[in-house]
């Protein structure tokens, strides 16, 4: 199945030529169909996904996955996909600027809901420009040029946050959950975190790493796990971690990480998005996963917006669920 986004691109392959640079793309088949229809173009992708990087691993591309990419050579084509959040349009350009040479074509693809619509006035506040070429698949395609050079480098921005007695300096960058703010659902969630003196404890699906990052330092004994399918968010937890003199290993994984095979306890503000995307697959398939991985007497804690139905998940998967605190339209759950 091939996003919309992607579809568009396979529209528009006539735009690409020799050495192209695919930024962010979607977790889809979109590399096995350019490889199928354009055999003779040189592919590279540039993804922070996890998901995404596993899935072009397979397809003989050149994978870039590391936050700020060391590339050796500019490309021909870089095909930029419209970032989810805002603020990561100019992070993502300023890491990959040394990929875009002189005669470097750059093309922006975008869905009309994740907002492309607005990219010439938000092209024009990084001093580029950008021109609408085609309008398909509720999707637009744009040709962006200008001095990327001059684009300036962008770097962990980080703010404090003093709750349940504790106060922790988080780092975040852009692209991040939340960027730069306290989610009020987290917020519940660090007022009701379990009671855990040690063990394995896994920080699912990190973000910035403030989950962890306050568990570490309300219980220093416990051996802290901090997992994120985004490369983004898990160099914005090591980040954390380091500015608080706190330690633990930090893990991109699409789902539950491999490692350790058990954990005594699991901490989450679990994703229900894909992209722009409502996808519940990833909570459902997370609580099913979290009862077997955790040891006996251990505990699943999570937080979620009161509409969402996932008390019932819980109790399908757990012998024991209750409710922790109710507040500002979300729940805390806890089940053993
Ligand atoms: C609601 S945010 C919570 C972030 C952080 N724990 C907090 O409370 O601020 C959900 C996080 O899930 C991550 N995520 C999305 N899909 C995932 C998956 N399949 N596996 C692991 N993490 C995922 C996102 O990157 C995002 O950081």
């Amino acid at each position: 199945m091939l996003a919309s986004t992607s579809q568009l691109v396979l529209r528009n392959i006539e735009d690409l030529s020799g050495k192209v640079l695919l930024v962010e793309p979607a977790a889809d088949s979109l590399a096995q169909e350019l490889i199928h229809q354009a055999p003779q173009l040189e592919l590279s992708c540039y993804s922070t996904d996890t998901a995404v990087a596993t899935n072009w691993q397979h397809s003989n591309v050149k994978l870039y996955t590391d936050v700020s990419p060391n590339f050796t050579d500019t490309f021909d084509t870089v095909v930029l996909f419209y970032p989810k959040s805002k603020e990561q349009l100019g992070f993502t350009l300023a890491q990959i600027k040394t990929a875009i040479g002189q005669q470097t074509q750059l093309f922006v693809c975008g869905d009309n809901k994740g907002g492309i619509k607005s990219l010439s006035s938000h092209a024009g506040k990084l001093g580029l420009s950008a021109n609408k070429l085609d309008n398909a698949k509720h999707c637009l395609w744009f040709s962006l040029f200008g001095d990327f050079s001059q684009l300036a480098d962008i770097s962990a921005s980080s703010f404090t946050i003093s709750t349940a007695g504790e106060s922790l300096i988080l780092h975040s960058l852009p692209g991040v959950f939340n960027h730069g703010k306290l989610d009020t659902g987290t917020a519940l969630l660090l007022d009701n975190l379990p009671q855990v003196s040690h063990g394995t404890v896994l920080d699912f699906a990190c973000g910035c790493g403030v989950v962890g990052a306050m568990l570490k330092r309300k219980h220093p004994a416990i051996e802290l796990f901090s997992s994120d399918i985004s490369q983004l968010a898990v160099k914005a937890t090591e980040l954390t971690l380091a500015a608080n003199g706190l330690s633990g290993r930090v893990i991109a994984a699409d789902g539950l990480p491999d490692t350790p095979k058990l954990f005594d306890c699991i901490v989450s503000n679990p994703p229900f998005h894909t992209g722009i995307k409502t996808d519940y697959s990833i909570v459902e398939s997370f609580i099913r996963q979290s009862a077997q991985r955790l040891a006996k007497h251990g505990s699943l804690t999570i937080v979620a917006n009161s509409h969402l139905a996932y008390l019932e998940l819980l109790q399908q998967a757990f012998k024991q669920v209750e409710v922790v605190a109710k507040a500002n339209g979300f729940v805390v759950y806890r089940a053993h």
